[in-house]
């Protein structure tokens, strides 16, 4: 038996835009209609309006955490005008939470931004950290006696290369270099929110939160090790994977290490050249491991090696995402399984792991890809709003219930 230690935190994770439905006020919504993507997100999962029965789910499943995000559209529909009625109704969802004893990990940037904000230039703009201040103090200052963990900014190295370096989401930029003025930017927005989060719990005399980011990392390796691979790895880790992390441990705004892993990446640079130094990956599929519907590479053994390089940071880790998309749900198991293992390792080799959710509760909005990789513990019949729990699901359910697989 594989044992976690006491007040091990479980549970699962979502997002705002690919749940709840219906957020026609942020920049993906128009894009999504714009571009005429396979899938627009429209009703998404209901979740906003299904969100108690879906935490009974999640309580049913033993979940003593639960990771959501904080639509900053719904908050701020227009420029400095916030809405009563969605702080009311963001009040409710974490008071459901925390009424059944669920833990809320709470994401104030999951990709989508307002649309009033993306028209003013969104992240490339030199307000935005301010914009994105003045959101998180509004929202803070109401939730703060409610939650104890929040995460600033989810996959900031990902929505960069997403939307500003390889031009595939909103707002479709493609630049290599000049992207690095949107990761000024974000890392900017999170300083001043940390700080601005730990003040706000001072002047109210609550004991300190826990703030972080979500930091999505893979081990990179050169697909066939030559000189022009390896460099390319190495550009990949220290760019990618470290340097946003280690920025923000060097102005000390980091409470603990938020991971969200998936798999590896496969480098091969097909030329001498900046741009393909930088983004090349392999694309002729060379590795014999088993893959997720979108291709991507199980490989569980990253998440151990991903452990260990952070380990010398001397913070702790919380695995804020985790999963698969897959048809199937033994596959998925196994995933799980193999993943905690890692982890288990890891934290027996001195890393200390705060906790894991698993990407994602729910069935949901795969953003390009629309509805169609299956993420979910809970699958979602998108013509009646179903839910069924899926067996991986019971499964975990036994491991969140006892602490050890
Ligand atoms: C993101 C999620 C996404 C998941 C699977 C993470 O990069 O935070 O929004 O659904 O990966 O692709």
């Amino acid at each position: 038996m594989i044992q976690f230690p006491k007040g091990f935190l479980w549970g699962a994770a979502t997002s705002a835009h690919q749940v709840e439905g219906n957020n026609q006020k942020n920049d993906w919504w128009e894009w999504e209609k714009k571009v005429g993507l396979k899938d627009a997100s429209g009703n998404a999962c209901r979740h906003y309006e299904f969100y108690k029965d879906d935490f009974d789910l999640a309580r049913q499943l033993n979940h003593n955490a639960h990771r959501l995000s904080i639509e900053w559209s719904r908050i701020e529909p227009e420029e400095g005008n916030f809405s009563t009625a969605e702080i009311a109704h963001y009040i409710d969802v974490i008071d459901a939470l925390k009424q059944r004893n669920i833990e809320p990990i709470v994401t104030l940037h999951h990709f989508t931004n307002p649309l009033w904000f993306a028209k003013l230039g969104g992240w490339q703009n030199k307000k935005a950290p301010e914009y994105f201040l003045r959101f998180t103090n509004k929202i803070v200052g109401v939730l703060s006696d409610k939650v104890r963990f929040w995460v600033t900014i989810n996959e900031p190295m990902v929505y960069v290369y997403h939307s500003y370096v390889l031009g595939q989401w909103p707002p479709q930029c493609k630049y290599l270099f000049k992207s690095q003025e949107v990761v000024d930017n974000l890392l900017l927005a999170h300083i001043k929110s940390y700080r601005a989060i730990h003040s706000i719990y001072k002047k109210v005399h609550l004991p300190a939160p826990c703030v972080s980011i979500a930091k999505n990392m893979q081990p990179f390796m050169p697909c066939i090790p030559n000189l022009k691979n390896k460099i390319g790895t190495y550009l990949r880790n220290k760019f990618f994977n470290l340097a946003f992390l280690k920025k923000l441990i060097r102005s000390r705004t980091l409470d603990f290490i938020g991971i969200n892993y998936y798999t590896r990446g496969l480098i091969e640079v097909k030329r001498w050249g900046l741009e393909n130094l930088f983004l090349d990956v392999c694309s002729k599929n060379h590795s014999s491991l088993r893959k997720n519907s979108l291709g991507w590479d199980i490989y569980p053994q990253g998440l151990y090696l991903i452990l260990m390089q952070l380990k010398k940071y001397n913070l702790p880790v919380f695995i804020l995402e985790n999963g698969i998309c897959t048809a199937d749900d033994n596959l998925r198991w196994e995933f799980i399984c193999e993943h905690l293992k890692n982890l288990n390792l890891a934290m027996q080799k001195g890393v200390k792991v705060l906790g894991y959710t698993y990407w994602s509760l729910l069935d949901n909005f795969e953003w390009a890809q629309g509805f169609t990789p299956r993420f979910g513990l809970i699958e979602v019949n998108y013509n009646n709003y179903q839910r069924t729990i899926r067996e991986s699901a019971r499964k975990y359910s036994l491991i969140c219930e006892k602490g050890a697989l």
